[in-house]
């Protein structure tokens, strides 16, 4: 079950709906055409000079790819991870085929990822971002060009049974999702 927050106003049921839950399915199987519209959505994200510095390594759950970022993921983080359809990481390019930095590449990857996880709700998918991993041995797995880094990676999957999660994660799947005031977010000019 969603815990739910509390809203101050209604919100697009989708953004409303998005959450980062710990147990998923291990039997749901994911392809690359189920995946299309949420990659399509992340495509379609405004980016700085629309410079598109995203980009993404997909592994459907038993490939390659899967393994690898999975093998990157801190210990607590692989734990319930590994049970997802497909796991995803999210790569920004730093700096241009000129060596200029992007200094917004790492904003513009972020809100790529944000429009990629409405459109998973959407889809009737749940995503899990993650920071907890080896950046490094990811990129060395991925064999990235230094002007790129994975920031960081994704479960996507549907919902799975909590009881089958360790008893700590379980526990914390539970509990309610806390936002901070709407009076603490809008910090200036006109507030609420
Ligand atoms: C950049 C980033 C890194 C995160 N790293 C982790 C992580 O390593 N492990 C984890 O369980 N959750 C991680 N999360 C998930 C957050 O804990 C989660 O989004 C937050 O608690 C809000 O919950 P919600 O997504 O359900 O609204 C990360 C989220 C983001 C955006």
């Amino acid at each position: 079950m969603t815990p739910t927050p509390d809203h101050s106003f209604d919100i697009h049921p989708p953004l409303a709906d998005r959450w980062s839950p710990r147990a998923y399915s291990h039997t749901h199987v994911l392809t690359k055409d189920d995946l299309g519209p949420c990659f399509e959505a992340a495509r379609w994200s405004a980016s700085s000079g629309n410079s598109q510095p995203w980009s993404f390594a997909l592994g459907l759950r038993g490939d390659d790819t899967f393994a690898a970022i999975l093998g990157s993921l801190a210990e607590g983080n692989a734990v319930w991870a590994q049970h997802a359809s497909a796991l995803v990481a999210n790569i920004a390019q730093l700096t241009t085929a000129e060596g200029k930095s992007q200094s917004h590449a790492v904003y513009d990857l972020g809100q790529s990822v944000a429009h990629f996880s409405v459109q998973a709700t959407v889809e009737g998918l749940v995503v899990h971002q993650m920071g907890g991993f080896d950046a490094d041995q990811l990129g060395a797995a991925l064999q990235l060009d230094p002007s790129h880094a994975v920031i960081s990676v994704m479960t996507v999957g549907v919902i799975g049974d909590p009881a089958e999660l360790p008893e700590k994660l379980r526990e914390r799947e539970a509990l309610p999702r806390m936002r901070k005031p709407l009076s603490d977010v809008v910090t200036h000019g006109v507030r609420y």
